[in-house]
C-alpha cells in the first residue's frame, strides 16, 4: 500500500472509481420498498462526473492499518462528514446538503481545501485560524486517516474531513454561497498530454467553485507544473465569475513562468519571457507540504494564483 497520496499518477488507464459496493449504510437512499430512488437530473449530473468525464484521481491504498485504523475507528464518527453515497464509494448523493452550522456548532467563515492529501496544510491553517472552520475534501483513505490523527493530536475542533469526489462536493453537497475560500494546492498534474483531460482544474470546474463561494470569496491555487499553471490561469481568467487578484503582476524576469521556461525543467526550454504575468505571491497561509518539498528538490518552480469571486 502506498503511504503517500497519488501525486503523479503514471498508470491512469485504471482510473475509475469503485462501483457501488459501499457498505449498505453508504449506499444511495432507497424507497421504502427497498428499490433505489429514481435517477434525478441532479444525480445524472453527479454520475456524469464519474462516467461521462474522467475523474481526477486513481483509487489506491484504501486499506488502513495500525494507528491510522485506530484513529479512523475512534474519531471518524465525529470528524468525518457522513455522506450518503450515490453510484460509487466516493460519490455524494445529489440530495445531500452539508450543514456547516450544525456540523461545527457555530457560524464561522468556511474554508474548503480540495485534495487535502495528508492534511498538513489544512491542520496548520486551522491552528492558525481558530475563528474559521475548515473542510478537507480528499478521496485517499490513508490521507484522511492521517489528517484525523493530526486534528486529534492538535485538539482542533474547527476541522472536518470528507471522503468524496471534489466536483460533487462543489456541485451539490455545499450550499451555494456558503464558503469563504476554496483552496486547491498541488492537484495531481496529469502532465502527459494524453492525460491532461483528467486534470481537476479545467473550464467546467470554475463554475463549481464559483457556485459555493460568497461574493468576494477567494479561490487559491498552487501548482509546481508550468503547463498546469498556465491552464489554471486561463481557466480563472476566462471565467466571468472571477477576477484575478494579481492581474498583470510578475511579468518578465519576475515571472515564475519565465523561470520555468528558462530552466526547461518541466516544459520546452525557451528564452521567451512571460509577458502576461498574473501570478500571486506565495500564499503565506500555505505550509510547505511534502509535495511542495519534492517539487523544490526536483527543481520545479512553484506557481500561486488567487481569484476573487465577483
Ligand atoms: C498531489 S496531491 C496534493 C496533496 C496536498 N494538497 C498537498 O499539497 O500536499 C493531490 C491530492 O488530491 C487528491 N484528489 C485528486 N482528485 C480528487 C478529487 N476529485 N476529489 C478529492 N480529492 C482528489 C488526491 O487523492 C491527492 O491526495
Amino acid at each position: 500500500m502506498s503511504e503517500t497520496p497519488a501525486s503523479v499518477p503514471e498508470s491512469p488507464a485504471t482510473a475509475t472509481d469503485a462501483p457501488a459496493t459501499a457498505p449498505a449504510d453508504q449506499r444511495a437512499p432507497r424507497s421504502q420498498d427497498g428499490t433505489a430512488r429514481p435517477v434525478t437530473p441532479g444525480s445524472q449530473a453527479a454520475e456524469g462526473t464519474y462516467r461521462a468525464q474522467p475523474v481526477s484521481f486513481v483509487r489506491r491504498g484504501t486499506r488502513l492499518q495500525g494507528r491510522r485504523q485506530q484513529a479512523w475507528d475512534d474519531h471518524s464518527d465525529t470528524l468525518a462528514v457522513d455522506v450518503p453515497r450515490h453510484i460509487a464509494d466516493t460519490s455524494v448523493h445529489p440530495e445531500y446538503v452539508f450543514d456547516a452550522e450544525a456540523e461545527f456548532g457555530r457560524t464561522a467563515p468556511l474554508v474548503v481545501e480540495i485534495g487535502s492529501g495528508l492534511g498538513d496544510a489544512v491542520v496548520h491553517a486551522a491552528m492558525e485560524n481558530p475563528d474559521k472552520d475548515f473542510l478537507a475534501v480528499e478521496v485517499y483513505t490513508p490521507g484522511l486517516a492521517q489528517t484525523i490523527q493530526k486534528i486529534v493530536a492538535k485538539q482542533l475542533t474547527n476541522v472536518r474531513v470528507v471522503q468524496a469526489n471534489a466536483p460533487e462536493v462543489l456541485s451539490t453537497m455545499l450550499p451555494p454561497g456558503s464558503v469563504s475560500q476554496v483552496w486547491v494546492f498541488f492537484p495531481d498534474p496529469w502532465h502527459k498530454s494524453k492525460h491532461n483531460k483528467r486534470r481537476m482544474v479545467k473550464d467546467t470546474f470554475a463554475p463549481l467553485v464559483a457556485r459555493v463561494l460568497v461574493p468576494g470569496g477567494i479561490w487559491r491555487l498552487a501548482t509546481d507544473w508550468s503547463t498546469y499553471a498556465e491552464q489554471m490561469q486561463q481557466v480563472g481568467q476566462a471565467s466571468t465569475d472571477f477576477t484575478n487578484m494579481h492581474d498583470g503582476e510578475r511579468t518578465g524576469a519576475e515571472s515564475p513562468l519565465t523561470e520555468a521556461r528558462l530552466s526547461g525543467v518541466d516544459c520546452e526550454q525557451s528564452e521567451d519571457p512571460d509577458a502576461v504575468g498574473g501570478w500571486a505571491p506565495r500564499f503565506d497561509g500555505r505550509i510547505l507540504t511534502s509535495f511542495e518539498n519534492k517539487a523544490h528538490k526536483a527543481g520545479r518552480v512553484i506557481f500561486d494564483l488567487a481569484f476573487r469571486r465577483n
